[in-house]
């Protein structure tokens, strides 16, 4: 086998945001530009000649290809062995489940998450580390800088792998270990959940949906709930991973799952509804007619994790990201655990986890997850829900509403804003920085923040996070304007758009009061709604006159 040095000079823009390196296809397939970024991942983690590397992807557009050349130049780069997942699928949960089960060095990972796929559509790669989790920043840091100095990568003149056959071959001096994608995975939710007691709600009448949106989790909800839970066939939506998503946009919210969103809310509907993301790691629940909020899926989760077998002994605590709603905290503090507030992305929680201190972690953002593995993991928050629901033989609305009578109810939404241009974006945050002082004192009194109608301002600032684990900090992480009666709105710019700039504005407020605990979200909500438009000019800045996705 001949190993060949290509020169190459450097891209100024392979920065990894929030979850790995995204960009349009095109821009992956300029010339060396996947190569130079694998190069500057593998000089980064310096793995130890003979190393054990996990591979695989979401299926979308550009999979098969990037595995060739990753193959070729994971061989080139000394790595012993490469495990696989066949055809080149690996979810994002089922990748972290296989790097910790064989002790790997760390993987990659290729996948644009919920982001559209095709020739024109994005792809995304990510690199995670031994313990299954994302790559800390210091790592990603690392890895942008080798791309801005790199000078040449490694690769191996061998013939393409064949994909799609189980078994070993060899690239050289390394191993390819094509192996089946789902097994460790579904044997691992085997393990957390009574697969006893749900087997018996479905055969019992309890009818489920599950929508897979033609990604990555088609063929994981198929083994796990028809062949291993006996649920019909037809329990399982679009399940047939597709490259470009079937030209849908895979992100299991109330926008885009629509065609779930549909049969759960018309007549004759399901008991139970829920989707999963382009690489597996989101998770959306429904009930029927009824839909569950991400940030209260954490809290009652939490609050139910007692009748789930692999919880059964206790949470060491609960995370959840600075924008997630406060819900969780709530349940922590009955529990008498510790709930710890953390950036957005799930690469902040692996600290936590791997010190012992939390057993869930959540995000307003569709993830749920727990520390089985270092990610987020859709089908284990739908067997989390399923199991809950095979104790409690109750309907998904009624849990959550004895959930919210006994703790109260955090009224929560999301609003995006995508694709506005990049400057109008940075010209809202400037203005809320400049508007800091004002909002916080009222100079008049000389104490006390800004009132608008009852709310009063408590406090404005930009959210930091020092990791009390490894003591680093994060800074600049959104900007809050907290009330005095525990509202509080949020403003944030996304780290993982590929076109212009996505502005995300949370709102959340809390409801003890039972008998308002039936209000619409945005109802709720309008006052706060109408106090972020006019503080952030929202509106005037970027000339859009509503978001484009509401959660
Ligand atoms: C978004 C979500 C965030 C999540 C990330 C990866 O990031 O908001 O919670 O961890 O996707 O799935 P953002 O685009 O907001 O940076
Ligand atoms: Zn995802």
């Amino acid at each position: 086998m001949q190993f060949r040095t290509v020169s190459t000079t450097p891209y100024t823009d392979q920065k990894p945001g929030t979850s790995g390196l995204r960009k349009r296809v095109p821009a992956f397939r300029q010339p060396h530009y996947l190569e130079n970024f694998v190069q500057s991942v593998f000089d980064t983690v310096a793995a130890p000649p003979g190393a054990t590397l996990v591979l695989g992807g979401d299926g979308r557009y550009y999979n098969r290809e990037a595995i060739q050349v990753i193959l070729k130049m994971a061989a080139a780069n000394g790595f012993g062995r490469v495990l696989l997942g066949r055809s080149g699928i690996l979810s994002t949960p089922a990748a972290s489940c296989v790097i910790r089960k064989y002790q790997t060095h760390g993987g990659i990972i290729l996948s644009a998450s919920h982001n559209p796929g095709g020739p024109d559509g994005d792809f995304g790669i990510k690199y995670n580390t031994a313990n299954g989790g994302p790559a800390p920043e210091k790592i990603t840091e690392a890895i942008f800088a080798a791309s801005r100095k790199i000078a040449q990568y490694r690769i191996a003149d061998a013939p393409d792998v064949a994909l799609d056959t189980s078994g070993d071959t060899m690239l050289g001096d390394m191993t390819v270990s094509v192996t089946d994608p789902v097994s460790d995975y579904a044997e691992l939710m085997e393990s957390l959940f009574d697969f006893g007691a749900i087997r018996k709600l479905l055969s019992g009448g309890f009818r489920i949906k599950f929508e897979a949106m033609h990604a990555v989790t088609g063929p994981y909800a198929r083994e796990i709930f028809v062949n291993r839970l006996g649920a019909p066939e037809d329990s399982v939506m679009n399940a047939v991973p597709l490259p470009d998503f079937g030209g849908g946009h895979p992100d299991p919210n109330l926008t885009y799952a629509h065609e779930l969103v549909e049969a759960l809310y018309g007549s004759n509907a399901p008991d139970f509804g829920a989707a999963s993301d382009g690489d597996g790691d989101r998770n959306m629940i429904l009930g029927r007619h009824f839909f569950v909020t991400p940030s209260d899926s954490l809290a009652i989760l939490a609050a139910n994790a007692h009748q789930v077998p692999g919880y059964q002994q206790g949470l060491a605590g609960i995370a959840r990201s600075m924008p997630t709603s406060a819900a969780a905290d709530r349940v922590a503090a009955t529990l008498n655990i510790p709930c710890y507030e953390t950036p957005t992305g799930w690469k902040f929680f692996g600290n936590l986890m791997d010190a012992g201190k939390v057993t869930l972690c959540g995000e307003e953002s569709f993830g749920t997850g727990s520390d089985h593995i270092r990610e987020k993991d859709g089908l284990w928050a739908v067997l989390f829900w399923l199991n809950i629901l095979a104790a409690r033989r109750q309907s998904v609305e009624a849990i959550v509403r004895e959930h919210w009578a006994r703790f109260g109810r955090n009224v929560y939404s999301r609003h995006d804003y995508e694709g506005i241009p990049t400057d109008a974006a940075n010209g809202v945050m400037r203005l809320l920085h400049e508007r800091f002082a004002e909002l916080q004192a009222c100079t008049e009194q000389g104490r006390g923040g800004a009132q608008f109608g009852h709310l009063q301002v408590r406090l404005c600032d930009d959210f930091s996070y020092t990791d009390p684990v490894d003591g680093s900090v994060s800074t600049g992480q959104g900007i809050r304007i907290l009330f005095v009666d525990g509202s509080r709105i949020v403003f944030r710019l996304s780290g993982t758009g590929t076109e212009g700039a996505t502005l995300r504005l949370y709102l959340e407020s809390y409801e003890p009061d039972v008998s308002k605990h039936h209000l619409d979200a945005q109802q709720a909500l309008a006052t706060l709604i109408s106090i972020a438009l006019e503080i952030s000019e929202l509106r005037q800045r970027t000339g859009r006159e509503r978001p484009t996705v509401i959660t």
